[in-house]
């Protein structure tokens, strides 16, 4: 074969490229084995060599993050945010290219990716649901599915963190962000959580878990102290994020505003280095929230990260880990090893999540991801009463009045830091306003398509009317006048803002209340992201729970009124019929003016939502878990297994006439003498007509333990345990009970 002068430099070009790669797969193996192809490594390995050879510019520029601009908060564009850089966020790290290491640039977050407007070219994101209708749908499998979304809408963006992963325990029926989280309830919490954060990591980005901890309130929340039983903590609050990072090894913790027991918790040497860091091992990095860091000391407490420093200057008046912390270091205050951890932490979540291994995609279904949206919506809305009203009758000429909730426009939005732009832009945005930083966001934000255009869509033989529910009195006129009445009820919830009551606002009590006196035939929509008192609610045929049902939202709402599609969320926060049934009645510090030093002391300790209701012998308006469909199920052949923990095996059965899916619950109700109540777990069973399944849950030991915080260990009694399956936390249907071997386990 003849070689031409080309066909050598191609030789000779391929031969130095396979050389030279050996060369350095070579260099790399004969570094003593201490430098293994990356690949082989593990994260934490490359982290400890990425972060020698760094210098220690190099090693501050990682312990901080900046935020985009946001006018409406008075914080335009930071220099320190490289020109070119378009995609802004809610924060901004600059990699470090020599080493490999990209920007880490982190978004908002559990409900998709957010904009608060300084992307001006974003057309918007899907915009899920709240993660309170995902956590009614009671199903982890829909939830990593809706993470995988988010994380690939991120990163279609260029961003590698999604701040999402809010956990806080629904302890306060008037918490603003109750709508970011999944449930009163630790276990629920922790799965749903897990598996948001995997949904996310799984697309090589990393997720947070939020707010370390006890951020179960918005009033005044820079300044609350929130006291709780350090014992009970464990079992609760703490809990949920032990067990999710135990399923899911989020990159990172973000710590929240408020203090626990007299310490913040973004600087709190217990929580974070003694329990997190230390007694579960966590491996990754702690962030704090944006301006939740008024001292450089947090980083000998355990805080990684300062995030969003321009909110800890508008907050505290200075950033913390820039020149302070430098400072620190300089004068011997922060040791170099502290120094390097910090660094490794965040390097090493970099690594294990692979954000250094990808670039922006531009590979992203956005059908797809309404269909995920639509399908969330479907399950996790809450079907409260049906007298007989639903599902609506199709084939007659009814005449159906729809009155109220903006519901010729779309759906409401929470608001806050976790508020999506949906594709295409709002139906209409009304400015509500209010004290403190979140008033600037605290809009009504509506989605399209409205219900009142999907219902038409499902109902051609009906004659749908609207009235905007302006006045009572013009409303009761259409009522009194119409076959059916669908009325919509909406309170706009968001962060930085606690519900003064359990009412409904701009009079909408009343308003359902002269509908429903005119028309008993009256079906109540609810788009809240807590739980409402319902005065009117002997006066309505029927009531449904729609949360804040995301982009899809409209049109899963028409579906489960008309019976496209059988309801099958059930309550993750106990309904309450009045505030006096709960354990604070008055909220400490509600109404004060922002900046007011507020306490507030969770004495239910473990004793959360349901459990509370149990141990008080109170009847809530609507319990945990509970949640109609338009068909029936049945439960039988129990077994019990005991011994470490509790084995419980059922079948459940439909024994309607139409598809649909349950969710039966397994709880603890006696552990060896003592009353106690615990959900031990639960499954989402779709099931066809006559159709049964086999259902079996085995308890976390620590769901039937208590925790002993001088042993630092949990403590299982030894005795019988009784159990039951219920279709709520009040509604028992098959009981048993095994025998537990008393122990001490666990950390
Ligand atoms: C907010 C929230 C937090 C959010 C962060 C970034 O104030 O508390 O949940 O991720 O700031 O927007």
């Amino acid at each position: 074969m003849n070689f031409t002068r080309r066909d050598f430099w191609k030789l000779g070009t391929s031969t130095a490229i396979l050389i030279s790669a050996l060369g350095r797969q070579a260099a790399a193996q004969t570094a003593a084995g201490k430098d293994k192809t990356a690949a082989a490594q593990s994260p934490d390995e490359r982290a400890r060599i990425t972060e020698q050879k760094m210098t220690d510019d190099e090693r501050f520029s990682l312990l901080i993050s900046i935020f985009g601009s946001v006018p409406s908060i008075g914080i335009p564009r930071d220099k320190r945010i490289p020109a070119d850089v378009k995609n802004l966020s809610a924060g901004y790290t600059p990699g470090i290219r020599r080493l490999g290491i990209p920007a880490l640039q982190s978004s908002d977050a559990s409900m998709g990716v957010t904009n608060p407007g300084y992307r001006p070219y974003d057309k918007g994101a899907t915009a899920f649901p709240a993660s309170i209708l995902v956590g009614a749908s009671f199903n982890p499998q829909l939830v990593r599915e809706g993470g995988g979304a988010i994380g690939r809408e991120a990163r279609t963006r260029g961003f590698n963190i999604m701040l999402a992963g809010g956990i806080n325990l629904m302890r306060d029926v008037r918490n603003g962000r109750n709508y970011e989280y999944y449930s009163e309830d630790p276990w629920v919490s922790a799965v749903l959580g897990a598996a948001a954060v995997n949904g996310i990591q799984g697309e090589g980005v990393i997720s947070t878990l939020k707010h370390f901890t006890l951020n179960c309130n918005e009033t005044n929340r820079h300044w609350l102290d929130a006291i709780i039983d350090p014992d009970a903590h464990r079992e609760t609050d703490l809990l949920a994020f032990q067990i999710a990072i135990e399923h899911s090894q989020p990159g990172s913790i973000m710590s929240g505003y408020n203090k626990v027991n007299g310490e913040y918790v973004s600087g709190n040497h217990h929580l974070l280095n003694e329990v997190l860091k230390g007694a579960w091992g966590y491996k990754g990095y702690v962030m704090s929230d944006w301006g939740a860091v008024p001292e450089w000391q947090y980083a000998l407490k355990g805080l990684d990260q300062e995030s969003g420093i321009q909110m800890d200057v508008k907050q505290w008046g200075a950033e913390a880990f820039t020149d302070r912390l430098r400072a620190a270091y300089k004068e011997g205050k922060l040791p170099k090893e502290r120094l390097s951890d910090m660094v490794r932490r965040i390097l090493r979540s970099v690594y294990a999540v692979g954000v250094d291994n990808w670039g922006p995609t531009s590979k992203v279904d956005m059908a797809k991801h309404n269909e995920i949206a639509l399908e969330a919506a479907r399950q996790g809305m809450v079907l409260l009463k049906n007298d007989g009203a639903l599902p609506l009758v199709t084939d007659k000429p009814l005449k159906i009045a729809v009155i109220g909730g903006h519901a010729q426009e779309g759906v409401i939005s929470g608001t806050g830091s976790g508020a999506v732009l949906p594709v295409g832009g709002f139906a209409g945005v009304v400015k509500i306003g209010g004290p403190g930083i979140m008033g600037a966001g605290r809009n009504l934000f509506l989605y399209p398509p409205s219900p009142l255009a999907e219902l038409k869509k499902l109902l051609p033989k009906a004659e749908l009317d609207f009235d905007p529910g302006y006045t009572p009195t013009e409303a009761a006129l259409m009522a009194k006048r119409s076959d059916v009445v669908i009325a919509f009820g909406i309170r706009v919830e968001g962060e930085g803002f606690d519900n003064a009551d359990l009412s409904l606002p701009w009079g909408q009590d009343a308003l359902i209340d002269a509908v429903a006196s005119a028309n008993p035939n009256t079906i109540v929509v609810l788009e809240t992201g807590n739980p409402v008192s319902m005065p009117w609610r002997d006066k309505v045929k029927a009531i449904i729970q729609a949360w804040y049902p995301g982009q899809a939202g409209g049109q899963a709402i028409a579906e489960i009124l008309a019976g496209r599609v059988n309801p099958s969320g059930r309550l993750p926060i106990t309904f309450p019929a009045d505030l006096k049934q709960t354990p604070r009645p008055e909220l400490a510090g509600l109404g004060t003016p922002w900046g007011t030093p507020v306490t507030i002391r969770y004495d239910e300790g473990a004793e959360v939502g349901y459990r509370w209701f149990a141990q008080k012998g109170e009847k809530p308006l609507y319990a945990f878990g509970h949640g109609l469909s338009y068909t029936s199920f049945a439960y039988a052949d129990l077994s019990v297994g005991g011994g470490e923990t509790i084995t419980a095996s059922f079948t459940v059965t439909n024994t309607g006439k139409r598809d649909g899916a349950d969710v039966p619950q397994l709880y603890l109700t006696d552990a060896a003498g003592e009353r106690r109540l615990r959900l031990l777990g639960f499954e989402r069973v779709p099931l066809k007509p006559g159709e049964s399944k086999r259902v079996t849950v085995t308890a976390d030991p620590r769901l039937l333990a208590r925790f002993d915080g001088k042993a630092g260990r949990w403590r299982i009694a030894e005795g019988t345990h009784r159990i039951a399956v219920g279709r709520s936390a009040e509604d028992s249907v098959l009981t048993g009970e095994a025998n537990l071997t008393g122990r001490m386990f666990g950390v």
